[in-house]
């Protein structure tokens, strides 16, 4: 086997989704191990967890230093001090700047709770809502200098029910979440896919990539069932 990828994960409060990277990242056929664990804030809830389970941690708090360069200068010091080979943001709540995304580019994969390129930037839930669609979900790609604007790299759909409230909604998003990041994960730690001339582009065939082999598509409202 060839050697695994170390990521760092950057997150900035629960760490809901760093727990689901770190858990599939410790069973032995993954392609990528967790490097390190680190926060912006002193108060990241996810922080606690990993060190909990022995996953070295850091906090770079962003309001200890004067600038922003100042504080990206140090994240990636602390990020290259790892030996990370990837960068998975899950809950990061900084904008960084485009020197800073060039550092790691194709290199660094962040989660969106929207199917992307809808509902960009903060409030997705209520975006989703307002705008009445029946179908949400979440998008894995690779971070570009444009907020969630980068190539995709694999997405999930999920219905959405009347009567959801941006909580509801926030949570069937989270549970696909939680499934789509490790395995999108996994394709860019294995080499299934790269990022290349800004698109996120297959470098195996299907079989080692995965098939569409659950449904052929998502409806919303679910059609009636066949008798
Ligand atoms: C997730 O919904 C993620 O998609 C978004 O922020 C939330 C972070 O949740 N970027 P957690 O910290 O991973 O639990």
């Amino acid at each position: 086997m060839t050697a695994k990828q170390r990521i760092a994960i950057l997150i900035s409060g629960r760490g809901s989704n760093m727990m689901s990277l770190a858990e599939a990242a410790g069973t032995s056929d993954f392609p990528a191990e967790v490097a390190a664990v680190i926060a912006n804030r002193p108060d990241a809830a996810g922080i606690a967890w990993a060190a909990a389970r022995g996953i070295p941690t850091r906090v770079v708090d962003h309001k200890a230093y004067p600038n922003r360069a100042a504080f990206e200068a140090e994240l990636h010091s602390a990020i290259a001090g790892t030996g990370a080979t990837l960068v998975c943001l899950a809950g990061f709540m900084r904008v960084l700047t485009s020197g800073f995304v060039a550092k790691w580019q194709g290199r660094m994969i962040n989660i969106h709770p929207s199917l992307l390129p809808s509902f960009k930037g903060l409030h997705t839930h209520e975006q989703a809502l307002e705008a009445g669609v029946r179908i949400a979900g979440c998008t894995v790609h690779f971070v570009v200098p444009e907020m969630d604007a980068g190539p995709i790299i694999a997405q999930a759909a999920v219905p959405v029910e009347y009567g959801d409230t941006p909580d509801t909604l926030a949570q069937r998003i989270l549970s696909a979440e939680h499934q789509l990041y490790p395995q999108a994960l996994r394709l860019v730690a294995s080499g299934a896919v790269r990022m290349e001339s800004w698109r996120a582009v297959p470098r195996l065939p299907a079989p080692e990539r995965g098939e569409i082999n659950h449904v052929q598509a998502v409806f919303s409202p679910p059609l009636p069932r066949l008798r």
